[in-house]
């Protein structure tokens, strides 16, 4: 608490445990910091994940996400992606996974990516060697652009949701071949192509998501989706074999295009063939990147 009276809002709260990518509070407020910081140290807002916050620095910028593949000597950055992470327009309202994203990103270029690569990727890779931590796979950096530089926001070990719904689509080369380099210690002969075109995402959910949301809700037009790919997370078959909700992230609509307005169009376009009762989705995915593109 006498902490948080040195500090100049907003503040930032941070779950340090998992909290599925929800555990990060941001107050506007003295108060409201000390009373959700009392929620989640005293009373466990997160479980066990918020039984240790960390308290950060606010940062201003656009935030992205850069990954990277390594066999834990060499390795090879993935395009960055965007992702979108409050439910409501406008960047507003309670955090979620993440409700779109787009991919590569305009200001994320070769200078920045160097920076990128210099001053994090390298001391990172180098880092794990001399901490004696064998590392084998994906790491996923948290970035803020902030004027140009960035500064690392958060590490994770996977990749990162609904990020990969449009990396993943960008990368031409044989994805198991990247990962057999990486099982086998030479990612470094190995070649990564990319497709670049841009790739988009749109994340229909559940409504009432990230809070309570029903479940088993009947999925139509699957078959009318045109042009992009339904990546299906929160969906089952039910008794009766018909695709039915089963969760808050439903699914992810991922289309390419030559420019982000193409590719976002179709995205667009297929989330309002699909059908579900209380079917929700952020309809400026995209919007704050415009300025960034001549169309
Ligand atoms: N989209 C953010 C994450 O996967 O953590």
């Amino acid at each position: 608490m006498k902490f948080l009276e040195t500090l100049q809002p907003p503040y930032v709260l941070k779950a340090d445990g998992l909290a599925g990518g929800k555990g990060v509070v941001i107050p506007t407020t003295l108060e409201d910091a000390k009373q959700e910081l009392t929620e989640m140290l005293g009373n466990a807002k997160f479980g066990n994940a918020s039984s240790k916050v960390v308290i950060e620095e606010f940062l201003k910028g656009i935030e992205l996400s850069v990954f990277v593949l390594t066999d834990g000597n060499s390795y090879k950055i993935l395009p960055s992606a965007k992702d979108y992470k409050r439910i409501g327009e406008g960047d507003t309202g309670l955090n979620t996974g993440g409700m779109g994203a787009i991919s590569p990103v305009p200001f994320a270029d070769e200078a920045f990516i160097k920076k990128v690569e210099e001053r994090v990727i390298i001391p990172t890779i180098n880092g794990l060697k001399q901490e004696g931590i064998e590392y084998k796979g994906f790491i996923f950096i948290g970035l803020m652009n902030n004027n140009g530089e960035p500064n690392v926001i958060e590490y994770n070990v996977r990749m990162g949701d609904p990020e990969t719904e449009v990396v993943i689509p960008r990368i031409k080369s044989d994805l198991l071949d990247l990962f057999e380099g990486v099982a086998n210690g030479n990612l470094n002969e190995k070649i990564i192509e990319l497709d670049n075109r841009f790739a988009t995402t749109v994340m229909l959910v559940a409504g009432g998501y990230p809070e309570e949301y029903k479940k088993g809700d009947l999925i139509t037009g699957l078959g009318q989706v045109e042009g992009s790919i339904a990546f299906q997370a929160g969906t089952t078959l039910n008794s009766e074999l018909q695709t039915v909700t089963n969760g808050g992230r439903v699914i992810a609509v991922t289309s390419y295009g030559d420019t982000m307005e193409e590719a976002l169009k179709k995205s667009f376009s297929n989330a309002q063939r699909i059908e579900y009762k209380d079917k929700y989705y952020r309809k400026d995915i995209g919007n704050d990147l415009r300025g960034y593109y001549k169309n």
